[in-house]
């Protein structure tokens, strides 16, 4: 409908007759006077409902008002003289669109499942729509960071024929007569495409089979991956950190007001400068082990982390609970990593990889690696890791072809969104969370 006006356009129309439409966000009487809240996406306006400046049947129509239900209203758009700047309308005109028979989600608490179950409502909470529209600046400047740099955007497939990320987490599909999986990673696809545009990324979803009930995992979540020709372990750390700096700076600057409305500490992302913090594994476990740390492990009644393992989530908060900047963390154990990466030169055990953790305990958002390059080295890994052989002969082949060193990582969107919106939990970072127990709606 090309005349309405939206509310967020309304400063410029003061003392103007207008049309808005939205939904019925809040409403309260006193007396002669009503107040509706409407809410059009772009904002919440209050309308003035004067029963003396109304006909009758709009002031009978208000009375009859539910939230969320739907209208179109006439007025006169004024200046709130109780909060210069802001804008309040003087109702004229109402239009039901469609009554709203009582709204699940009431202004009370409700049980997170309940909540959830709700999603397709939930939505409209101005927590939620907060968390969307800064999951947005975040998919935005991630496209802007790697557009700017040169980057060619290579979308991945989302049905393979194998594994990336290990055979437990994957999701099988019937593809006519023979078996698919969906993707763990864009990967092995962009690293040929990297030595044909030299540098790339994929961004898309990706898909897991976590039978783990945390914070921090969904089943479906979306990745953005670059990978570049010519770039070792250093280069990928410096592009990394550069690349999470970008994101929070582009999010402060403009989604600030809704970060505030989550209560997030702004104080803290703002002291999110490169350089950030560089540990190796043996450090981190030389951290781990401390007395006091172990302690700690075993009041949470967390595993207790030992040398040469991963870290679990515990251990990741442990590491990073007190860093103002996000951790890197280099050089694991080769033994506990994925095939395809790079040994280094000088103590072949462990990996040129890195592991970002993101401050305030929020754990790994961001997992990369040199990738091996000599072509031998890579199928005696791919042995040695009980991987068929075959359906990675195509990729093993970009090692036979002028292969150079190269590199790469993958952010996940969610543990980023949640770090930078400070939420608890990832379902709330993606607008439908797909989890252990979760399909619907
Ligand atoms: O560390 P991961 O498994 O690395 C890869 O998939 C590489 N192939 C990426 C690459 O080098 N191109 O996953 C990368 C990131 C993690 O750091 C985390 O942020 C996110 O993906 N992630 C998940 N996010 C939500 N739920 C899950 N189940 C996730 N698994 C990984
Ligand atoms: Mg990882």
């Amino acid at each position: 409908m090309k005349d309405l006006t939206l509310i967020v356009d309304l400063k410029d129309h003061i003392g103007k007759s207008v049309r808005m439409g939205g939904w019925v966000y809040h409403l309260r009487s006193s007396g002669k006077l009503r107040f509706l809240v409407l809410r059009d996406g772009t904002g919440y306006v209050q309308a003035v409902i004067s029963k003396k400046d109304v006909p009758e049947e709009v002031w009978t129509l208000a009375e009859t008002l539910t939230y969320e239900s739907s209208v179109v209203l006439e007025g006169t758009a004024v200046e709130d003289p109780r909060s210069p700047g802001s804008v309040e309308l003087q109702l004229k005109g109402l239009e039901l669109i469609h009554l709203s028979p009582e709204y699940p989600i009431q202004p009370k608490e409700h049980g997170t499942e309940f909540l959830m179950d709700h999603r397709h409502l939930w939505l409209r909470s101005k927590r939620q729509t907060a968390i969307l529209r800064v999951r947005d600046e975040i998919c935005k400047s991630i496209r802007d960071f790697y557009y700017d740099r040169g980057f060619t955007l290579i979308d991945s497939p989302i049905l393979t024929p194998t594994s990336c990320e290990g055979a437990s987490t994957l999701f099988e599909v019937k593809y006519f007569d023979e078996l698919a999986y969906l993707t763990q990673s864009g990967q092995l696809y962009i690293e040929p495409a990297c030595m044909a545009l030299g540098k790339v990324y994929c961004f898309g979803p990706t898909f897991r089979a976590e039978k783990s009930k945390t914070r921090r995992h969904l089943t479906e979540f979306w990745m953005v991956e670059p990978e570049v020709a010519f770039a070792d372990l250093e280069d990928l750390l410096v592009l990394a950190q550069d690349f999470v700096a970008y994101i929070v700076g582009r999010v402060l600057e403009r989604r600030k007001e809704e970060l505030k409305h989550l209560e997030r500490d702004l104080s803290k992302l703002e002291r999110i400068t490169t350089p950030f913090i560089r540990m190796t594994y043996e450090e981190a476990a030389d951290f781990l082990l401390r007395p006091e740390n172990q302690a700690r492990m075993k009041e949470a009644e967390a595993p207790l982390f030992t040398r040469g393992n991963d870290f679990g989530g515990f251990d990741e908060t442990l590491l990073t609970q007190d860093a103002e900047r996000p951790v890197m963390v280099t050089h694991y154990p080769a033994d506990i990593k994925a095939f395809y990466m790079q040994p280094d030169e000088q103590d072949p055990s462990k990996a040129k990889c890195v592991d970002m953790l993101a401050p305030e305990g929020y754990g790994e958002i961001i997992g990369g690696s040199q990738r091996i390059h000599d072509h031998d080295l890579l199928l005696q890994r791919i042995q040695k890791c009980g991987l068929p052989v075959e359906p990675l002969q195509w990729y093993l082949d970009i090692r036979k072809y002028g292969s150079v060193p190269h590199s790469g990582f993958g952010m996940g969107i969610e543990r980023c969104v949640a770090w930078i919106c400070g939420l608890p939990h990832v379902r709330e970072t993606i607008p439908y969370a797909r989890m252990l127990n979760r399909l619907n709606p």
